[in-house]
C-alpha cells in the first residue's frame, strides 16, 4: 500500500475538515500508517513532526505505552455505557480528580464528547441558570473579539474569527463582543498589564451597560489560540472575574485549548487565582487518544436546577458518548502522567533553562527521537505550551504577516505554518 494508493481512494469517498478539497488537486492529503512519540510515518516511509500535536490535542506522544495499556484494560472490562440513569467507576474517578485539580469551588462535571459541544453545554447552562432563578430576560453572551470557541452554531456564535463565522451569520444568535486585550496590539514601551488594564475598559462599560440581558462572558484565558496565538496578561481575568461578580453574570472560561499545561500552569486561571463559572475542558483532557470534552461548575449553580422533575427545572442536555469509559480512562492515564512525572514542574524546569541559556547545546538540538513517553522533561506541550508567558518570546518577535491564519491557507500548507511558528518559537 502506498501514499498515491490511499490518496486516491480518500479522494474518492471523504470530505475533509476545515478543508477546501478543491486544494487536494495540487496538495496532495497525507496519508498516515503510525505515529510513536511526536512522529508519523506515511506509507511511503517518510516521517513528518507533529508540531501541531494534531489540532493541539497530543500531549504525551502518539501510541503513549501508558495510555495504551490503560485502554488495553478498559476495552476489555467496559467499552461504554449511558450515563443517564447509569454510572461507572471510571467516570466517577475522574470527576473526582478533575474535581481535586481544577480552580476552588469547581465541584460538579458534566461531560459531553468534544471542545464544541462542552461550549455548547456551558452556553445552555448559563441561559438556564439565570431563568430557574427567574431572571429570563438574560439570554445575551459577551465575547473578545478574536476568539475562537468551535463550530457548533452556538459556539461560532461566542466566536469571532471571521473566516468561519461570516457564511452562517444568519444562522446565529445575537452576541456582544468587545476589544481583544492581545497586548500585540500595545503601544511602544507599554507594559502587558497595562495594556491588558487599558483594554478592560470597553469590557467594564459594557457589562455596567447590559448587564440585565447578559447570561456570561465567554472567553479563553491568556491565550486566543486560533485567533493566532494572541496573548494577554492575567491582570485582565482578575478584573473580568471581579466585574462579573459585580454585574451578576457568569463567567465561561474556554480552556479547550490552553488547558492541561499549555500556557506553563496546569490550568491558565491558575495564573490569575480566579475560579470561573464554568470551565470548559477538552483536547488534551484525553491525552490526544479520544473525543472526551467536560464542562466543571458549582455546587451553587447545580442547586439551581436540583428540583422535583414535574417543575421541568433540570438540564434535560445529553449525547450518546456522554461520559464514554474509554475516553475518561484515557483521561485518567493522561493525569497519572501529569503526577507521576511531574510534568507542569519539568516543563517550567525546561522554559527556564531556555530562557536562561538560549544558546546551550541541548536548547539548540534538533527534535529528539522521543519514542517511549513521547516527552522529555515536561517538552511536549504544542504550540503555547513551551513558551513562557507574560515574555516577549512570540507575539514581538515575529511580523504579524507571518502569523499562522487556520484555514486561511490551502489545507496541508496551514499546518505547515502552524509547525514552522512551533519552530520559530522553540
Ligand atoms: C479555545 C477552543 N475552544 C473550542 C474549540 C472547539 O473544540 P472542538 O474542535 O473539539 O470542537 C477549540 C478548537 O480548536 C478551541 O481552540
Amino acid at each position: 500500500m502506498s501514499n498515491a494508493d490511499l490518496v486516491k481512494r480518500d479522494l474518492s469517498v471523504l470530505w475533509h475538515p476545515c478543508t477546501q478539497m478543491k486544494d487536494h488537486e495540487w496538495l496532495p492529503v497525507i496519508p498516515v500508517r503510525s505515529g510513536k512519540g511526536v512522529w508519523l510515518e506515511d506509507f511511503d516511509g517518510k516521517r513528518y513532526l507533529d508540531a501541531i500535536s494534531s489540532w493541539w490535542v497530543n500531549l504525551f506522544g502518539h501510541s503513549n505505552p501508558r495510555i495504551n495499556a490503560a485502554l488495553r484494560e478498559q476495552a476489555e472490562t467496559l467499552e461504554h455505557v449511558l450515563l443517564a440513569g447509569f454510572t461507572h467507576e471510571t467516570v466517577i474517578e475522574l470527576s473526582e480528580r478533575l474535581v481535586e485539580i481544577t480552580p476552588p469551588g469547581l465541584e460538579r462535571c458534566f461531560y459531553a464528547d468534544n471542545g464544541s459541544s462542552a461550549i455548547e453545554v456551558a452556553l445552555k447552562m448559563s441561559f438556564h441558570t439565570w431563568l430557574n432563578q427567574g431572571r429570563p430576560g438574560k439570554t445575551r453572551f459577551v465575547t473578545l473579539e478574536n476568539s475562537y470557541h468551535g463550530e457548533t452554531l452556538g459556539a461560532l456564535a461566542v466566536g469571532n474569527v471571521e473566516l468561519y463565522k461570516q457564511t452562517y451569520k444568519p444562522l446565529l444568535m445575537d452576541t456582544i463582543s468587545v476589544a481583544s486585550p492581545d497586548c500585540y496590539q500595545r503601544e511602544p514601551g507599554e507594559s502587558w498589564h497595562d495594556y491588558s488594564v487599558r483594554s478592560f475598559e470597553d469590557m467594564e462599560t459594557t457589562l455596567a451597560r447590559y448587564a440585565d440581558e447578559i447570561c456570561a462572558v465567554i472567553i479563553e484565558p491568556l491565550v486566543q489560540c486560533a485567533g493566532s496565538m494572541r496573548m494577554y496578561d492575567p491582570v485582565y481575568l482578575r478584573l473580568l472575574r471581579e466585574a462579573c461578580d459585580r454585574h451578576g453574570v457568569h463567567l465561561i472560561a474556554d480552556e479547550i485549548a490552553v488547558g492541561f499545561g499549555r500556557t506553563g500552569t496546569l490550568f491558565a486561571c491558575e495564573q490569575a487565582g480566579i475560579s470561573p463559572d464554568f470551565l470548559c475542558l477538552s483536547k488534551g483532557l484525553t491525552g490526544g487518544y479520544l473525543p472526551l470534552s467536560v464542562v466543571l461548575t458549582t455546587n451553587s449553580i447545580y442547586d439551581c436546577f436540583y428540583d422535583d422533575y414535574r417543575n421541568l427545572s433540570a438540564f434535560l442536555h445529553s449525547h450518546s458518548y456522554t461520559g464514554n469509559p474509554l475516553g475518561c480512562r484515557a483521561a485518567l492515564a493522561t493525569l497519572d502522567i501529569f503526577r507521576d512525572d511531574n510534568v507542569i514542574e519539568a516543563g517550567r524546569c525546561h522554559a527556564r533553562c531556555k530562557r536562561t541559556l538560549p544558546r546551550a547545546p541541548a536548547c539548540r538540538r534538533g527534535p529528539p527521537d522521543r519514542d517511549d513517553t513521547g516527552h522529555r522533561d515536561g517538552e511536549g506541550a504544542a504550540l503555547p505550551g513551551t513558551l513562557p508567558l507574560g515574555g516577549e518570546a512570540w507575539p514581538q518577535g515575529l511580523p504579524a504577516r507571518t502569523r499562522p491564519r487556520r484555514a486561511a491557507a490551502p489545507a496541508g500548507q496551514r499546518d505547515l505554518f502552524h509547525a514552522a511558528l512551533c519552530h520559530h518559537a522553540g
